[in-house]
């Protein structure tokens, strides 16, 4: 008897559990977006990139050299620039990564045969030619149209060094300003970020946090930028993940009373989506506990920004000093065939749900996350192009940055919705995340990243005290959650354009499972 009762009960909460997914599928979510509530600008500087001398990152990524038969200019590859100006891409971080505190500019520069060839140390002690150096980077920068992030080397450089570079960099009339013009550019070039070190803690020290700050105040103070067509800001390391907290707040305290001889603009935080060590986590093949497990990984960014801002609130309430998440992105097991040491790994639309979760919370948290650098830019783990020679293709990740280029600079809005669950295992997420933003023209813009790999969900968007027209957008989707583009299915993933149903007033829109979409509403 006693088993029947149980049984019956079992049954009846099985139904009930059956009943509720259903409910919430058949439910349309609907989110109200409050077009007067002008949050703060959403810095271009969150949608940066980062590209360093690491496995094929740098070298057939991006140089080819003058003479090879890939189509370039000046060496540079002009598949991989007119992908990238497609993206507005805000910075590029190089050359580092631990390769920054290996790296002695001067093996860069003159003329190719001048060049220093090196050992990478950091990367799998490949030949590092220098053939890709300081003047080769900013033309780069130029075709792309973004603007410099140079990591200077704390670790194994000398403050010396660093102040030269920067001043051969941007001074008008002295030797090294002479110098550069020498080697081809006469005008100082503009240097927006300068990273004083890369992970000071480990691979660019080691050094506890107040050892970093003693180097810190030294490379400040004597890395000046002569240039006044831009101000740079000094970027300083920070934290990785849950380690090394003590950086915020030793950097932060000294900050606070500080003298007039150094200052930063900003604070690295450093923080992939991995578990643990050595990367082991499927990029492709995947069941849907391991996406869900990856998803809810990457959420935990949101807490770990809001613990060093908790830090950085106490001695900067009004946030002088910004965060920069200089590295983030998904660090997988390497993709079969390929040198562990070169970091590639295949890109699915796992990979573009986990780049706009990323946006979205650097976009709540804008106020005080006013840059982000995905790691890394092409060839090297989460990236956006894969090149295999003269071929090249776009990942989900690549489209994924191009649909959120309305929201560079945008105003953030705050917007309303009862998100609903997505559960797997033990794994309970939002079902569905979004994020708002006022153009300067006015024009409104949702982005709606659908979690759930297997349900869609309906949305129904209405603006307060306000009728919407009209409605356009593009929607990032795929057959499967670990569907991906490969060379011979390059466009497998990619955005299809989506025309939202009007109807009083309001856009309704149904997102398919696993997918990323963003509307513009007027
Ligand atoms: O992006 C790969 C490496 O990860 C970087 O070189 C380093 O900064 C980080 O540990």
């Amino acid at each position: 008897m006693k088993n029947f009762k149980n049984a019956t009960l079992c049954l009846v909460l099985i139904l009930a559990a059956v009943y509720n997914l259903q409910a919430q599928e058949d439910q349309k979510i609907l989110i109200t977006i409050d077009p007067e509530s002008d949050g703060p600008q959403i810095s271009r500087h969150i949608f940066g990139q980062f590209a360093e001398h690491l496995g094929r990152g740098i070298y057939e990524g991006v140089w080819v050299g003058p003479a090879s038969a890939i189509p370039n200019t000046r060496g540079i590859r002009n598949d991989v620039v007119e992908a990238l100006r497609e993206l507005n891409v805000p910075n590029v971080r190089w050359p580092g990564g631990c390769f920054a505190d290996e790296y002695h500019w001067r093996d860069g520069i003159g003329t190719q045969d001048e060049r220093m060839a090196r050992i990478n140390a950091s990367w799998a002690g490949r030949p590092e030619p220098n053939t890709f150096g300081t003047h080769e980077y900013f033309d780069f920068l130029k075709q792309i149209g973004a603007n410099a992030f140079i990591s200077a080397n704390v670790g194994s450089g000398t403050v010396k060094e660093a102040a030269d570079w920067l001043e051969y960099l941007t001074a008008e009339g002295s030797s090294l300003a002479l110098e550069r013009s020498r080697n081809g550019h006469p005008d100082p070039y503009p240097v927006a970020f300068w990273g004083i070190g890369n992970e000071s803690w480990g691979c660019g020290g080691p050094l506890t946090a107040e050892e970093y700050l003693t180097e810190l105040k030294k490379f400040s103070n004597f890395s000046t930028n002569y240039n006044p067509a831009l101000n740079t800001r000094h970027i300083a390391v920070g934290p990785d993940g849950a380690d090394f907290a003590e950086y915020t707040e030793v950097i932060m305290n000294a900050w606070s009373t500080k003298s007039w001889a150094w200052n930063i603009g900003g604070i690295s935080l450093h923080r992939y989506t991995r578990n643990g060590w050595p990367p082991n986590i499927p990029a492709s093949g995947f069941d849907n506990q391991q996406y869900a497990n990856v998803l809810a990984e990457t959420v935990g960014m949101d807490s770990f920004i809001s613990e060093n801002e908790k830090i950085m609130n106490r001695y900067d309430p009004e946030g002088n000093v910004a965060i920069f998440v200089d590295e983030w992105g998904t660090w997988y097991a390497p993709t079969e065939g390929t040198d562990p040491g070169s970091l590639e790994q295949e890109n699915t639309i796992r990979d573009a749900i986990v780049a706009a979760l990323n946006f979205n919370i650097f976009v709540r948290h804008a106020e005080r996350v006013r840059g982000a650098n995905i790691a890394q830019m092409i060839n090297v783990l989460q990236s956006l192009i894969i090149t295999k020679e003269e071929e090249m293709i776009l990942t989900p990740t690549y489209h994924a940055f191009r649909l959120y280029v309305p929201f560079q600079q945008a105003r953030r809005l705050s917007l309303a919705y009862n998100s609903g669950i997505y559960a797997e295992g033990n794994v309970e997420l939002q079902r569905l995340d979004a994020i708002a933003a006022k153009q300067e023209n006015g024009h409104i813009i949702l982005a709606l990243t659908n979690l759930d790999p297997v349900r869609s969900v309906t949305v129904e968007v209405m603006m307060k005290d306000r009728m919407l027209k009209q409605a356009t957008g593009e929607t990032l989707s795929a057959p499967f959650m670990d569907s991906q583009n490969t060379f011979e299915n390059p466009e497998q993933v990619k955005p299809q354009v989506l025309n939202p149903r009007m109807q009083n007033g309001k856009a309704e829109i149904t997102l398919k499972p696993h997918s990323v979409t963003v509307i513009l509403l007027n």
